[in-house]
């Protein structure tokens, strides 16, 4: 490909305070965003899910490969559909598939097999990878960085969603073919996880967890 380089011209110089501000007002907005599995059935407009998805599309990746796809879910046949194949999943789990450690790992959250969000929230965002995707001519080509580039489109659009006034839950059932089945993905998609975006049901209550503090997860050398 040839090469091409224009100026950074959306680029945005502030004031050293104003940075600061920015800074703290980000972390303060961040600080509030809290995983949450108790959705209400409040319809959300579909150009705040559009915009956040644009949002997530500007993420970097290796080699700018874009090795992502967003399913937005929001038809109640295959949400229920979801839920089904999900909660099978999930039973198994529970039942054979989980050590005794994951398990207790888990208990803070009070998690369960039976998983009433698939239906009740308005948006299931179905994220998937592509390990590989095909050139103009139609030429398999493998994408670099792929787990970490859509990770990064992933948090990224999860705090767009939190920015818009929603609420969110990273879902990863263990197994996810079913989701490119029910969703008839093409065969170099990989099922990443369920996004289940929505608001919080009225008396939703969160684990009452805490973060590690700066000096627990960063140092400057
Ligand atoms: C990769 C990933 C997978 C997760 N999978 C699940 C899941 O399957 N079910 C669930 O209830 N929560 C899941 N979570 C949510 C975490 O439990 C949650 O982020 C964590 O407890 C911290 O809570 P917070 O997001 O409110 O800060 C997942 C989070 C991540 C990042």
């Amino acid at each position: 490909m040839k090469k091409k380089f224009m100026p950074l011209s959306d680029y945005c110089i502030y004031p050293e305070a104003e940075m600061k501000k920015r800074a703290l007002d980000f972390y303060a907005e961040m600080r509030r965003r809290r995983t949450v599995r108790n959705f209400s059935d409040q319809p959300v407009d579909r150009s705040i899910i559009e915009n956040c998805l644009r949002a997530a599309g500007t993420a970097p990746s290796g080699a700018n490969q874009q090795p992502w796809s967003f399913i937005v879910v929001s038809d109640q046949a295959v949400k229920r559909q979801i839920r089904e194949e999900a909660e099978k999943v999930e039973k198994e789990f529970y039942s054979k598939d989980a050590t005794k450690k994951w398990v207790n790992a888990l208990k803070h959250l009070g998690t369960v097999p039976t998983k009433p969000f698939l239906e009740n929230a308005p948006y299931l965002i179905a994220i998937f990878s592509q390990p590989y995707g095909y050139s103009a001519k139609g030429k398999k080509t493998k994408h670099y960085y792929v787990t970490e580039s859509v990770g990064i489109a992933t948090g990224m659009l999860i705090t767009g969603l939190h920015h818009a006034g929603l609420v969110s839950l990273t879902y990863t059932p263990v197994r996810m073919r079913f989701l490119n089945k029910i969703l008839a993905r093409p065969s170099n998609e990989k099922a990443f996880m369920i996004l289940v975006v929505g608001y919080p049901s009225k008396n939703a209550l969160v684990p009452a967890i805490q973060k590690k503090a700066l000096d627990d997860i960063a140092e400057f050398v």
